[in-house]
């Protein structure tokens, strides 16, 4: 008898962390996750220290991959933003990735996802990995 309800305690705290797992990723690029203002800056930034290998429009250039378009999409679905921002805080610029503050690589991801067709909205997107991560990448709109 004792064993049970403890059984059914510890199934109760396994699904209530489970339920705040799936409550956390809820949120996902649809739901204006970046500023338009945030996008401007990101724009600038963008120019500087991406375009010359991404090219402006984000398309690549055969050697840098796009980072619009299906296949950017295919790459990223079901990733985080906080993913691509970890990815792009490593290794971006590939000559010296700390050359761009982790701050205005968030700003340049704001400007990707608007590139990309993602709504802007009325809180800009947050350049601490922990808040990234909880907005989910999905290229249609769930
Ligand atoms: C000197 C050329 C060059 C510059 C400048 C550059 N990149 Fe890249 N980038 C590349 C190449 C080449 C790759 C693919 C190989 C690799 O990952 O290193 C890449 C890969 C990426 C990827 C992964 C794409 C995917 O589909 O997974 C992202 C995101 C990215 N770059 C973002 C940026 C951002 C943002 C900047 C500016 C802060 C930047 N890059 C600056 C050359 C460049």
């Amino acid at each position: 008898m004792k064993f049970r309800v403890v059984a059914v305690m510890v199934s109760a705290v396994w699904l209530a962390g489970a339920v705040a797992q799936t409550g956390a990723q809820q949120k996902t690029v649809w739901d204006g996750v970046y500023t338009e203002e945030q996008a401007k800056r990101g724009a600038e930034a963008y120019e500087k220290d991406c375009a010359s290998c991404h090219q402006a429009d984000l398309a690549g250039d055969g050697f840098a991959p796009g980072l619009a378009g299906p296949e950017f999409a295919a790459a990223w679905e079901g990733l985080s933003v906080g993913d691509l921002l970890e990815r792009i805080r490593i290794s971006m610029p590939p000559s010296d990735p700390n050359s761009v503050t982790t701050a205005a690589k968030a700003d340049i991801i704001a400007h990707i996802l608007k590139l990309n067709q993602f709504p802007a909205g009325k809180t800009e997107l947050p350049s601490e990995l922990d808040a990234a991560k909880q907005i989910q990448y999905k290229a249609s709109k769930p």
